[in-house]
């Protein structure tokens, strides 16, 4: 087990802004250069990365994500299992949370994917005429597309249409409705989104071969036939040392087409364990993909598939393989992503990793006095017991169960905050024989409801099983309960030692704050920094509060401060804004404005909604950064460009009020 401690995250990169729980931690700006999304930006290209939502509630991985990636894809929130779960029952709470990142971050979106014969729901791969498939089909590319009309940038429409020799895929869609299924996806995408560019996708044609021309040959056809078709997508999950030679020719032969192409879930993997020489080499393999992509106009972006280890799909999928992406585990830059700034013309400046966030317990049921608002799911019998425990003398036994559904719970609603990651444990054990104990979440959104698990194991009942797993609370639940069940029996069932946790905001600069940190909190090891991970002094002094000493010398009532930063390569530049409420109350929601000096002219922003209008900017908070304590900051950044000089702004107004500058 690895131990915790809770620090402020130190900040090294020039602008970085780290958001956590709605208070900013200050960022100390050393003379680093730009991120790979500024060098990226600065040449209009697209530097993306799968985002999930489980990934997206963590603050490490935003801490990288938010700054070097300027271009983010659905994960697995945009598939067809995930927005249309039941047939016309239309679910985008995952999606929306991606697309809301991808908005509040200035972040370009592509949307992944309409029309897969893979992750699925059963439903649509029943029984029925080609003519109802079809209206399957295209009732589910009307509904999604429709539904992020005007903000996804790229749709990936038809994904992994292709077998190897370049024949289709016998997929449910070609089996039932042969090749047209992919002319009626992009046409009904076209319909619903005319703004998004369309894309077909597949793996194994980065280079010339017989798959890559069997989609060649067929979006010529698409073309022939004046279908919508405006990109392919080559995803790239590619072996270490096998960049295929012919990756540029065949990317030219596409766009000699008219097409866009995008690298669309870059990873190079590595047999684990990898070494230096693998590193190198796969630094080198990065440069070669990234290189091509850039050298041809119409290659508009790369995007890798995640960001770190913690959010790489390749060790669950190709098993002895790792190391694929451009962090590691530690969210530390590996030699790749130097090489990606290389390859994109920019001067690599190792970014340093974010600092490991405390974990903050916001509910704990020992059962010792008491049931605590727990009980029963159905006509089971949930009553607190001193029979066995966990710890301490007391748990809660669930007896009279008839069916394998039945067992304890606990409405959490109100305990719990949209958006947030949490890591949920319990401790489970039979009274007699065993069973399949589940922990999980049922979570209502209006009238449709949703059994979410957060983790499963062999319960006995001879000792404790640990249930333990982590959960990202999605937005617009109007009902939310945790509860426990054995998936195969009806016996009775023990609980004990609920825990609810999150990562927390430190609130100050001293270490006796990790009071409220369980010690036997543990996360996904991945994802965890042990105390020792090397960190460069040059980092932002460890452990500094959120709050500045000197703005405790509140002048009362309303007033505000303003730190504003720029790290200027000429002609452009990253600016940071630091916000401090000096008054003596909260800030709920706010508008910072200024006027430009000059012709300064702002392309991209993050942690705030920042729109410009001429020289007037207006910067509004983003739904995660809204409150201010008194005394506390908020923070945010942006990209922009100028000709002639570029002085910094005179005046800062916050909610209207006058603030100083620092
Ligand atoms: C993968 C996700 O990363 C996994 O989390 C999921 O379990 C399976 O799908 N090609 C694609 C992506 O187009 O959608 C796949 O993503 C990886 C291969």
């Amino acid at each position: 087990m690895r131990q915790r401690r809770v620090r402020a995250a130190g900040i090294a990169a020039a602008v970085v802004a780290l958001v956590a729980g709605g208070v900013s931690v200050l960022p100390a700006l050393a003379a680093a250069g730009p991120t790979l999304a500024q060098v990226a930006t600065a040449r209009g290209f697209s530097i993306g990365t799968a985002a999930g939502v489980k990934t997206l509630a963590s603050s490490q991985w935003r801490y990288v994500a938010d700054t070097q990636f300027n271009s983010v894809t659905m994960g697995n929130e945009g598939k067809w299992d995930a927005t249309e779960p039941v047939q016309g029952q239309f679910d985008f709470a995952a999606a929306d949370f991606i697309a809301d990142y991808a908005r509040t971050t200035g972040k370009r979106l592509r949307g992944h994917t309409l029309v897969w014969h893979s992750q699925l729901p059963a439903w649509v791969s029943a029984d029925r005429t080609a003519a109802e498939q079809r209206q399957v089909l295209l009732d589910h590319v009307s509904g999604v597309a429709g539904h992020f009309k005007n903000t996804v940038a790229q749709w990936d429409v038809v994904n992994e249409p292709f077998n190897e020799d370049g024949t289709f895929r016998s997929s449910v869609w070609y089996q039932r409705l042969g090749e047209d299924y992919i002319a009626d996806a992009l046409t009904a995408a076209r319909a619903a989104d005319p703004a998004a560019k369309l894309y077909i996708n597949d793996y194994n044609v980065e280079g010339v071969n017989a798959k890559s021309t069997g989609l060649y040959n067929l979006v010529q056809r698409l073309q022939a036939r004046g279908v919508p078709i405006d990109g392919v997508g080559l995803q790239a999950h590619l072996i270490v040392g096998q960049v295929p030679s012919t990756l540029r020719q065949n990317i030219e032969r596409f766009t000699a087409l008219g097409l866009k192409v995008e690298i669309t879930e870059l990873d190079v993997r590595i047999p684990l364990p990898a070494d230096a020489s693998e590193l190198t080499q796969q630094a080198a393999d990065y440069r070669a993909v990234v290189g091509a992509c850039a050298a041809v106009a119409g290659c508009t972006g790369v995007t890798t598939w995640g960001v770190g280890e913690a959010d790489s799909w390749v060790p669950a999928f190709f098993p002895g393989y790792g190391a694929a992406l451009l962090f590691d585990e530690q969210w530390r830059a590996r030699p790749a992503y130097s090489a990606v700034v290389e390859a994109l013309g920019g001067t690599p400046s190792v970014p340093e990793p974010p600092a490991t966030p405390s974990l903050v317990t916001v509910a704990s049921w020992p059962f010792e006095t008491g049931l605590a608002g727990w009980g029963s799911r159905g006509s089971e019998v949930t009553t607190a017991s001193t029979a066995a425990a966990h710890g301490g003398t007391g748990s809660v036994l669930s007896s009279g169960r008839t069916a394998t559904w039945q067992g304890p719970t606990r409405p959490v609603l109100d305990l719990l905050t949209p958006g947030k990651l949490y890591t949920v444990s319990a401790w489970a054990r039979t009274a007699s024989g065993s069973g399949t104990a589940r922990l999980s979440m049922q979570r209502q959104n209006g009238t449709a409801t949703r059994y979410e698990n957060v983790s499963a194991d062999t319960a006995i009942s001879t000792t404790w099983t640990r249930l333990s797993g982590d959960y990202l609370f999605l937005p617009g639940a109007t009902a939310l309960s945790v509860y426990l069940e054995t998936t195969d029996t009806t016996g009775d069932l023990y609980l004990d030692d609920v825990t609810i946790q999150t990562e927390g905001t430190p609130t100050s600069a001293s270490p006796s704050v990790s009071a409220s940190v369980s010690p036997s909190a543990s996360r996904s090891p991945s994802a965890s920094v042990s105390p020792s991970a090397s960190r460069s002094p040059s980092r932002s002094p460890s452990g500094s509060p959120s709050v500045s000493p000197s703005s405790s010398a509140s002048s009362g009532g309303t007033g505000c401060a303003v730190h504003y930063a720029k790290n200027d390569w000429g002609g452009g530049f990253a600016g940071d804004v630091t916000v401090t409420n000096t008054g003596s109350t909260a800030v709920t929601g706010w508008t910072l404005r200024w006027t430009f000096a000059g012709n300064q002219q702002v392309s991209q922003a993050w942690s705030t909604v920042l729109t410009q209008s001429g020289a007037a900017v207006t910067a509004v908070n983003a739904a995660w950064n809204g409150t201010i304590p008194a005394g506390a900051s908020a923070n945010f950044g942006f990209l922009a460009s100028y000709t002639g000089g570029n002085t910094d702004p005179s005046a800062f107004t916050l909610n209207g009020t006058a603030c100083t500058l620092r």
